[in-house]
């Protein structure tokens, strides 16, 4: 009788320890409020650190020539299919930046520092397309009515991802300026040693992409020690349902399999490059306090997680018995 007094005891005690250290999810709205000094504190690391170039001056504009008299030639910068892709679906996603610009700005109210934030963004995505565009039509390394055509397709459908939540819209944004950050640098390294105009640009661009990744993976991070089960619900989400901005693009996924075949961007560069890093930092393994929701969700996490690194695993297998 005493024994089973004491195991009643002993359950309940551990019960309400165990709720107490439960922390319930927030609204989108007390997450937003409670994350506003985080933003402004991550918005001025941001300025501390100016990234000033200009896209005019990255130019060798001496070397261009009239498409009147010189039709473009894929002669004209021999280059492999897939980084051709590349450049095409990169220079593609910088063009739909008013899209993001409009999703960002959708969960921002009027007052927070995000709305800020997002101003600067917009300010320094948008030379991106600028710079890549004119490299591009000064080396003709891409075909320029190609280019034009698939900018005028996909932004008129202006297809981008629309996160539910706030929460999910900083875990979507960390690992989507991450895997561009990753997809322009790989892109550079692809490119010919002679063209260090081309070199430079993505190379500038990467850098710039390096400082937005750095500010929401840090911003998300903020927010798991705020509310760590909304988080852990929206990480899992992104992760299981993540793509690649870019899938209004015409024939993106023939293009996103000859930039993977090149080894510039693919399942293995999200598992091993954008995926690894972000959810390490953010250690999704130890979060404690989670609802048994957010528990689950972890453990979907963790399942997807772990079919990725297979499947990375076999095509490693694969190409490996194929060169062999
Ligand atoms: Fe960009
Ligand atoms: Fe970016």
């Amino acid at each position: 009788m005493r024994l089973r007094l004491f195991q009643r005891h002993w359950v309940a005690f551990v019960e309400s320890t165990f709720l107490s250290l439960v922390r319930l999810p927030k609204s989108n709205t007390d997450l937003l409020e409670e994350i506003a000094p985080d933003v402004e504190r991550l918005y001025n690391r941001h300025l501390d650190a100016p990234r000033l170039w200009y896209p005019h001056e990255q130019i060798d504009w001496g070397s261009g020539q009239d498409f009147g008299t010189h039709p473009w030639s894929a002669s004209d910068y021999p280059l492999a299919d897939g980084v051709r892709s590349a450049i095409y679906v990169n220079l593609l996603t910088e063009d739909n930046l008013p899209y993001y610009t409009s999703t960002l700005l959708s969960n921002a109210p009027a007052n927070h520092p995000i709305r800020e934030w997002n101003l600067q963004w917009t300010m320094e995505e948008n030379r991106h397309s600028m710079v890549m565009r004119d490299w591009v039509h000064i080396t003709r390394c891409i075909d320029p009515t190609l280019l034009e055509d698939g900018r005028r397709v996909q932004m008129s459908t202006g297809e981008v991802p629309q996160p539910d939540t706030f929460a999910d819209l900083i875990c979507y944004v960390a690992f989507q300026e991450r895997a561009t950050q990753i997809a322009h640098r790989n892109t550079g390294a692809h490119l010919p040693k002679d063209d260090k105009m081309g070199r430079n640009v993505l190379a500038l661009i990467a850098g710039d992409e390096t400082k937005h990744y750095l500010f929401y993976r840090d911003l998300a991070a903020a927010g798991f020690a705020i509310d760590p089960s909304s988080m852990m619900m929206a990480a899992a989400r992104q992760v299981v349902n993540f793509a690649m901005p870019g899938t209004g693009i015409p024939a993106f996924t023939r293009h996103a399999v000859r930039i993977a075949r090149e080894g510039i961007y693919g399942l293995t560069q999200f598992v091993k490059d954008v995926l690894s890093p972000v959810l390490e930092l953010w250690d999704v393994d130890h979060l404690a306090g989670l609802t048994a929701e957010a528990e689950k969700a972890r453990e979907e996490l963790d399942r997807t997680i772990a079919k990725l690194v297979q499947m990375v695993e076999r095509m490693a297998q694969k190409a490996a018995a194929e060169t062999a």
